[in-house]
């Protein structure tokens, strides 16, 4: 299979970690759903092709999201090497409990950075979700277990336009604050641009959070996810979310489409000689493999180059 050529450019980190969302933001957007059997193969695979973040599913409301209502079924089906972290959603109390009973040992939770997005993906308000969050993040930090806190909404907001970045740190620091041990930055509706990217990691920075807790989590709406993520690593951040074959999307976010896909940012990042310890000819063959599965090709550029 094809690589780039080796180069490397100064002003980079060396290593980086790829927190891959494919089986649970690729598949929570599937119109089909998938059956738990599937789900667990390419959790499987994708383990196998050397990914060791892997957020596996949700345990929302199974009304909400029909497609990740299996959550405890797979959680059950799988056995994962123990170097290996298997993150989950949980929005609130009733969801921990379902993931402590699955033996979970990693949550994200999940706030919106608007009012629109909060009311249609939470049936919130900005502060209501808090006090959804407050008490859920307490008690997994009793239980032992690290907890993840997103942003979504943090660059536009499909129904507010523009999104001021003080009100995005604000949420997110109120997320540190909980005791979040890494905040990831979602661009749900792919709107971002460089520029902006910057000005919201200097904010966070300038705000008191250390750019060692700040992840990326860009959806590639409108082709700027690999951008927006180098421009992220020159900043300093060394986690970024990806979805291998480049699944995704929100199903309470209409323009929001698939996550930058793994196999696009593992391409730069090889070029860039930048280790992740994930084997690309593997990931893209687990992409071809999902996309049968699915029906439908996958939407990643260097999935349909390598394949052919
Ligand atoms: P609600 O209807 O307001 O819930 O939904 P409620 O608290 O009023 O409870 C109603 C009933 O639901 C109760 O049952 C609860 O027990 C039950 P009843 O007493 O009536 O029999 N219930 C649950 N059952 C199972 N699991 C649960 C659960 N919670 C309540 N966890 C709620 C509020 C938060 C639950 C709902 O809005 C929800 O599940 N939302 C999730 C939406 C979602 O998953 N969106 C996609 C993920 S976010 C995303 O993709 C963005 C991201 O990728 C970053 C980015 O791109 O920006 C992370
Ligand atoms: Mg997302």
């Amino acid at each position: 299979m094809r690589t780039p050529q080796r180069v490397p450019a100064g002003g980079l980190p060396d290593e980086v970690t790829i927190y891959e969302v494919g089986p649970r933001d690729g598949l929570q957007n599937e119109s089909a759903i998938v059956d738990v059997k599937v789900k667990a193969e390419f959790i499987r695979r994708l383990v196998e092709a050397g990914l060791r973040t892997v957020e596996t599913t949700s345990f929302v409301h199974p009304k909400w999201v029909p497609q990740l209502a299996d959550a405890t079924e797979l959680l059950a089906q799988l056995d994962l090497p123990d170097d290996v972290r298997a993150p989950v959603l949980v929005p609130n109390e009733r969801g921990l409990d379902r993931a402590l009973a699955a033996g979970v040992r990693e949550i994200a939770i999940f706030a919106s950075a608007t009012e629109t997005f909060a009311a249609k993906n939470l049936n919130s308000t900005v502060d209501e979700q808090f006090a959804m969050f407050t008490p859920t993040v307490q008690r997994a930090l009793a239980e032992g277990l690290s907890v993840r806190g997103y942003v979504s909404m943090c660059y536009g907001d499909p129904w507010e336009g523009d999104v001021p970045i003080e009100q995005v740190v604000k949420v997110g620091a109120r997320l540190v604050d909980l005791g979040c041990h890494e905040l990831s930055l979602g661009d749900t509706i792919g709107v971002a641009t460089p520029g902006h990217v910057t000005a919201l990691i200097s904010a966070f920075t300038a705000a008191g959070v250390p750019i060692d807790k700040l992840a990326v989590h860009f959806h590639d709406t409108y082709g700027q996810a690999l951008a927006n993520t180098l421009t992220a690593f020159r900043e300093g951040v060394t986690t970024v979310d990806s979805s291998a074959g480049g699944l995704g999307g929100c199903p309470y976010a209409e323009s929001a489409t698939g996550n930058l896909a793994t196999e696009d940012l593992l391409w730069q990042l090889n070029g860039l000689g930048i280790k992740t310890g994930v084997d690309l000819p593997k990931l893209v063959e687990t992409s071809v493999w999902m996309a049968e599965q699915l029906g439908k090709p996958s939407p990643s550029r260097v999935v349909q180059a390598l394949a052919g």
